[in-house]
């Protein structure tokens, strides 16, 4: 199994929109995916219950009472949306089967102070110490021509971390989901601009070991 954690403790930086679109692809791709929904306010739990029977197939994943996750087979993609506020022992376990962790981050001040801190604690958990998971950025409805833009990249620029990708401000991704898709599930002519920008997010995913094609729906 592979997982993927979707993180930052801020509220509205993100996370179920990476979460849902990450997952999006690896079903299209034809990847056994599941999602795990750790926030209670379960936005990507509801977002599958939206999902069409004829679109690439998603499953949804419990987290036992003991809050470790429940155990996947070899092949699975697992996505792991996360709640605002984790920390401390939550974090360490959902980190715990992660070898990716995305960081959404927009271009506020108020997030990227908290941000800030959750980078720094990120950087002292023992799976980022030791590499076993990998951090990446990823900055959320950035409009280029703003002056906020244009901190985000500076405050960016302090971390030694990649920024995979800069997503641009759409209402494509609420509009997808409110149909339970990702942008991956869109008509190729209307998601163009918006799939290659995820491009650099998805080959970071993947690498270095590209998961086998399986040949499921779609
Ligand atoms: N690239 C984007 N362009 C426009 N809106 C976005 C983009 N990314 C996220 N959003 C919107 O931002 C809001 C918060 O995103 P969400 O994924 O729910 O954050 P979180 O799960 O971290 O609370 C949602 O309304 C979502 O549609
Ligand atoms: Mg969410």
């Amino acid at each position: 199994m592979r997982a993927v954690l979707i993180a930052n403790p801020k509220g509205g930086s993100g996370k179920t929109t990476l979460s849902i679109n990450v997952a999006g692809y690896l079903a299209g791709r034809g990847c056994s995916t599941l999602i795990c929904d750790l926030d209670r306010q379960k936005s990507a739990t509801e977002w599958l219950s939206l999902r069409a029977p004829q679109l690439p197939l998603i499953r949804g994943l419990g987290a036992r009472d003991d809050g470790a996750l429940e155990p996947q087979r070899r092949g699975d993609w697992l996505v792991i949306d996360s709640p605002a506020g984790l920390h401390g022992k939550n974090l360490a376990r959902a980190l715990k089967p992660a070898r990716r962790v995305l960081v959404p981050l927009q271009p506020s001040l108020f997030d990227m102070a908290a941000t800030r801190d959750f980078l720094e604690t990120l950087a002292q958990e023992k799976a980022v110490r030791k590499e076993r998971a990998l951090v990446g950025i990823v900055a959320m409805r950035v409009d280029p021509r703003t002056r906020a833009a244009a901190a985000l990249e500076g405050f960016l620029g302090q971390f030694d971390l990649p920024v995979l990708a800069w997503l641009r401000d759409t209402a494509q991704y609420a509009n997808a989901a409110l149909e339970g898709r990702s942008i991956f599930d869109l008509p190729a002519h209307q998601a163009a601009r918006d799939v290659e920008q995820w491009q650099p997010i998805v080959e970071w995913l993947e690498w270095p070991d590209r998961p086998e094609r399986d040949t499921g729906p779609g």
